[in-house]
């Protein structure tokens, strides 16, 4: 049941971290160096989750649509994101943060698929925060994946072995999801398990995406009032959101 908690840090923060395109495009400069200020950001915003004591940070690196950006623009992402592991892995390690990449591997390269394998390896004791980079992920996907799994198991198909066999089965839903970029759209993300996520829509484009837009993104957070489903009355005293998963 919803606590009152005016305090709290959301414990699972999930973002659309939207708008490299538009921050390069301003400058005149190409998409792809969008995205690479957008990993800058990324690891900002890594810092600043394990400052305040996030325990989990869900970002979302491309989608399973995504692959129908020009072919160029797609393979930048896809070389960014093995450049960015080379470099990041180490201080990613020492900082404490346990790597999961959740998303659909078959459409990738053995030299890829080992690449990520290896990255999540390397990470897997650490236990300050859990990043899940969300690459060629889409809800929908998600959905059907853990369908098939149970079908093939010839379980019944329950929400809680649904929840069970989803990709984010290691963590618990979302508190608070934010998308940035000024756009008011799921896009794909998180479809299950944001039903009762806080919503939070940041203008800032994800590069300019700084600790203080993200504690804005907390405050506004801390004055929901998260009822999963039930009356503000039977929450007591004020009400104020709280980190509990629904019951
Ligand atoms: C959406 O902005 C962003 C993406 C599709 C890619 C997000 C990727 C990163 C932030 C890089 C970090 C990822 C890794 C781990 C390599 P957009 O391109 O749709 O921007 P726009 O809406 O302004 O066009």
């Amino acid at each position: 049941m919803a606590t009152s908690n005016a305090n709290a840090v959301p414990h699972h923060i999930a973002i659309v971290m939207d708008g490299n395109g538009r921050w390069a495009t301003r400058r005149f400069l190409p998409r792809i160096a969008g995205h690479r200020q957008g990993v800058g950001a990324l690891n900002r915003c890594v810092q600043a989750c394990i400052a305040r004591g996030v325990a989990v940070l869900t970002v979302f690196a491309f989608s399973s649509e995504n692959w129908n950006r020009p072919a160029e623009e797609v393979s930048g992402l896809l070389e960014l994101l093995g450049l960015s592991l080379a470099r990041e892995v180490p201080s990613l390690k020492a900082n404490g943060v346990q790597l999961h990449f959740v998303g659909d591997r078959q459409r990738l390269s053995e030299k890829f698929k080992a690449g990520l394998a290896q990255a999540e390896a390397a990470t897997a004791g650490n236990e300050r925060l859990i990043l899940n980079v969300c690459f060629n992920y889409g809800g929908r996907w998600d959905v059907a994946q853990a369908a098939r799994k149970l079908s093939a198991e010839g379980l019944e198909i329950t929400e809680l072995a649904l929840d069970r066999a989803m990709a984010l089965a290691h963590v618990p839903d979302p508190d608070l999801l934010i998308r940035t970029g000024g756009e008011m759209r799921i896009s794909n993300f998180l479809l299950w398990q944001a039903a009762y996520s806080e919503l939070h829509f940041s203008d800032k484009l994800w590069p300019d995406f700084d600790d203080a837009a993200l504690d804005a993104a907390i405050e506004v957070f801390r004055t929901r009032e998260r009822r999963f489903g039930q009356t503000s009355a039977q929450l007591g005293s004020d009400g104020k959101n709280s980190t509990q998963k629904a019951a």
